[in-house]
Order: structure tokens, then sequence, then C-alpha cells
């Protein structure tokens, strides 16, 4: 929008959160509190965007700045009220310019604000031509807010902080979201003429309406329908509840793009998330980061995935995987843990307790149980059997295996890198290949096979094991009389 500032304030200390990372940069739905508000606000095209930082401002100055390059950064130094927050706003933005037009006013930790929301209020406000025009609600526990007052032909007359209030005030259940849209001349002249003199001892910009009405300007509020959006977190058990209802709000969205999702209330999906049709989220499961599932895909139950793909058609059961790729139609878990580096091709298997790490697992390829699998690339059509230790570390440095294409490996092998073993190749079972092996060759492990017979009767007499040799008639040597057990 043309003529168009927004100042986006975020000073405060947010010290109910008790946490050393500052309140608006706490995560909902995988983007930071003022990230939500900041993607709001541009989504109205300002001309310019002002954000008021105080408190921990060298952690969340730098944060808004990799949001929005060009946002005019506005230290505060002491917080003395929200209206003495924004003359130090204009204060910055009249350096990059003269200021006219509309400024709107929004705080930092309104995560649900959405973009059309405020598109919408400025358009009104610019159309009304109010000094003053409040972005208000009706909630059901107005206590904290400010509440507006109207006066008798239903005129808003003032808003008043709870504070501040008289009891018969305190029963408005119309609040001020803290959203408010100013004409930028009104603003400037209003603002020097803010006092101190209330409760806290603060310069409410929210006094700004007063100073318009006695200088016989128009001021009026727009009811926003949806007061979820004008609510924010001041500590952890309202950040839960913002995040609750954003996670509702994205998870209903992909369900009306066509993605079935079983039990939305034990489905988390971030804001960065892609999701094709045809989808299935089973319960309890999250989708973190730049995650995107393909079409027809089925993830879950129980499953996290963070910054992974999931191919076309592709099944992933209570799985735990971070920046992986799992192919199209191929499958992953139950019980599977797959770590940064895995890319299983099409139609491929990491299967029941399997870790996987740096691994690149060939189309139509199968890690099926119990294994390892670190540092290595496998061929396509190649079978590893169960309980396979890829052996990728000696201690000091990592090291790479390359298994070829439709190779047979045995159970409970142990490669030890660095290692190739060739297409085709086979090995037995328990082996622990040291050596590389050549296309086609088998491998027998280590020493044949040395039994002894008799030995646990022998040895472990008077125990149940050995009861159980004898019951079994496996007793083929040195016969032992049942009276030397004693
Ligand atoms: C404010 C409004 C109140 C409204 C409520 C909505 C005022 C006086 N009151 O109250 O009418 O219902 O928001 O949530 O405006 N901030 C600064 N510098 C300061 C003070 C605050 O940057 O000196 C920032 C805070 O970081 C926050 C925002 O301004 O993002 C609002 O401040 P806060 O102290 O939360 O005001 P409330 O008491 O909630
Ligand atoms: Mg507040």
């Amino acid at each position: 929008m043309e003529n168009l500032t927004v100042i986006v304030l975020a000073a405060g200390g947010g010290t109910r959160m008790k946490s050393k990372t500052m309140k608006v940069l706490h995560p909902v739905a995988g983007r930071s509190m003022i990230g939500h508000v900041l993607r709001a606000v541009q989504a109205v095209e300002p001309e310019r965007i002002v954000a008021v930082i105080g408190h921990q401002r060298d952690q969340v100055g730098p944060h808004i700045t990799s949001l929005v390059p060009d946002a005019v950064l506005a230290v505060q130094e002491t917080q003395d009220g929200t209206g003495h927050a924004v003359r130090i706003a204009l204060e910055a933005a009249g350096q990059t310019g003269p200021i006219g037009g509309t400024v709107i006013v929004s705080a930092g930790d309104t995560p649900l604000l959405r973009g059309e929301s405020l598109r919408e209020f400025a358009r009104d406000h610019a159309q009304s031509g109010r000094a003053v025009s409040i972005l208000t609600g009706r909630v059901a526990k107005p206590h904290g807010y400010g509440r507006i007052v109207r006066g008798p032909d239903g005129a808003v007359e003032a808003i008043v902080e709870e504070k501040d209030a008289t009891p018969e005030q305190r029963k408005i259940d119309e609040i001020n979201s803290g959203i408010l849209a100013f004409d930028a001349a009104f603003l400037a002249s209003a603002l020097p003429r803010l006092s101190n003199d209330n409760a806290n001892g603060e310069y409410y910009l929210t006094d700004t309406v007063k100073i318009a009405l006695a200088d016989g300007l128009a001021v009026g509020a727009h009811v926003v329908e949806d007061v979820s959006q004008t609510e924010g977190a001041n500590d952890r058990a309202q950040l839960a509840e913002l995040g609750r209802q954003m996670n509702a709000r994205i998870v209903t969205a992909w369900m009306k793009e066509g993605v079935t999702v079983m039990d939305p209330a034990t489905t988390w999906i971030e804001d960065d998330v892609v999701i094709e049709r045809d989808v299935t989220i089973l319960p309890n499961t999250q989708l973190i980061g730049a995650t995107v599932i393909r079409e027809d895909a089925v993830v879950g139950p129980d499953t996290t995935l963070k910054d992974c793909e999931v191919g076309v058609g592709a099944r992933v059961i209570r799985t735990h995987a971070e920046l992986a790729v799992v192919g199209d139609h191929a499958n992953v878990g139950p019980y599977s843990y797959l770590r940064p580096g895995t890319r299983l091709g099409i139609g491929g298997k990491i299967g029941g307790f399997v870790e996987t790490k740096n691994a690149v697992i060939g189309d139509g390829a199968k890690v099926p149980h119990l294994s390892y699998v670190g540092d290595a690339t496998i061929g396509e059509g190649t079978n590893i059997g169960a309980g396979t230790i890829f052996a990728n570390y000696d201690g000091v440095a990592k090291h790479h295996t390359v298994v070829g294409k439709h190779a047979r490996t045995g159970s409970n092998n142990t490669f030890v890198a660095p290692l190739t073993i060739g297409d085709g190749a086979a090995t037995g079972g328990g082996a622990v290949v040291r050596e590389d092996v050549p296309p086609g060759a088998l491998v027998v492990p280590g020493a044949t096979q040395r039994v002894i017979e008799d030995w646990v009767v022998n040895r472990r007499a008077g125990t149940t094991q050995a009861e159980a040799a004898r019951a079994a008639g496996q007793v083929a040597g040195s016969l032992v009389d049942d009276d030397q057990d004693s």
C-alpha cells in the first residue's frame, strides 16, 4: 500500500516467559512469533517497516533483519510505554524520508494475525478519514487488555487500560487488540502530548484516542470477527495455546487441499511444510521445517520428519528422520532412525530398528532389519542382511563403504570401512569384511565352526542348561554318571 508505514513493537522484556530467549523469538509452528507478524505486515506491502527493539536487541535485531532486510530498526533504551516506543520509531523512520499517509502500529507477539485482516483494516482506515482506527475484538476474558469505552451513540470515546479502569469499565468485553492505524500527521502531533500520569507511569499509545477527540478528529473501531488473530502470548501456557491454534489452522488448510489427516489434534505441521494431494497422515505425526510429502504417500503413525522429502506413494511408519530423502514408493519403518544425508531410492526399504546416516541406498535396495548404515553407498537391488553394521568409525576418522548393485550380504555382517564390495557379490552370515570384495565373489566367514561335544554337560553340570542337554539325549562322548553331578 502506498504511503503506509508499519511499526512493530518488540522492545518489551517478556519477563513472564521466564526465558533466556526473547519473547517474540519463541517459535509457533516453526516460525518466530515476530516472524509471523512480519509476514502478515509484508502482505500489506507497506512502504516502510519499522521495528522497535530494546530488550535483548542483539538477538532480536539480527533476526528481524534476516527476515526483512530493509526494515528500519529503532532502539528504545528504556521501555517507557507503547507511546514512547512509537515516538522513537517515527524518529528513526523520519531519517529515511518524510512520513505521511497512514501509520499502523502492531505488537510483535500476535502470531495469528492474518495479512488479509491487516490489509482490510488498513483499507478501512484509509477510506474512513479517521485520525485513529483501533482494531478491536469481543473476547470472553478481557482481563489484561485495554477496554474500548463507547458513548451512548456507540462512538469510541477512549481506551482504558486494565489498571486504570473502573470496575464498570472492566466489564467491557470489547478490547484493544494493540493494532492501531493513524493519520501520520496527527500521530506526530499527538505523541509529544502524551502524559505518563497513569497507573503504570508509562506513555500509553492508547491515549492518542482522547487527544484526537479533543482535537475534533474522528476515531473509530474496526471489529475483527476472529479474535484469536489478535491474541498475544505472555507466558508459556499462552504460547502453547497459540501454537495449538496455529497448528489447527495449518492442518485444516492442508485438509482443504486434499490431504487426509486422521487425527488433527495429534498432527503437528509447521508453516513451511509442503504436502501434495492424497497424502495420508496418521496420528502422532510431526512434520517440521522444510519437509515435503509427495502425492499418495502415507506418513505415520508416531513419526517425526524434519527437513525431509518423502516420495510419491512412499510409506513411512513410526520413524524419526532428519534431512533425509525417501524415494517414490519406498518403505521406511517401523522404528527406523534416518539421520542427515540418508537417501533411499525408488522402491527401496529401510526396515525395523535400522539407523542410517550419510547413506545413499539405491533403487530397490533393502536394509530390512536391525542394522546401522553409516557413510555408505549401496547399489540398486542390493539386499543387506539382518543385523549388519557398517563400521564407519575407526576411533579417529570416518570412512566410506561402497556396496555394489544386486549384492546379497549375509546376516550379522560387519563391514569395516573403508571398503568396497563389488556388484553381485555375496557374503556369508557373521562375516567381518575388512578387505575389498570383487564383483560376484563370495566371502566365507573366518574360522570354520568348531564343535566341542558335551561341553555343557561336563563344564556346567547341575545347571538347567545341562539338564536340557542331557534330556535331549545329546550327550555323545564321555558319558557322565548321574552321581557325578553332586
Ligand atoms: C497493550 C495496550 C492495550 C492492549 C494490549 C493488547 C497500551 C498502553 N496498551 O497493553 O490497550 O489491549 O496491548 O495486547 O498500548 N512495547 C515496547 N516498548 C514499551 C512498551 C511496550 O516496545 O515501552 C511493546 C511490547 O514489547 C509489546 C507491545 O509493545 O510487543 C505491547 O506492550 P505490552 O506491555 O504488552 O502492552 P499491554 O499491557 O499488553
Ligand atoms: Mg501485552
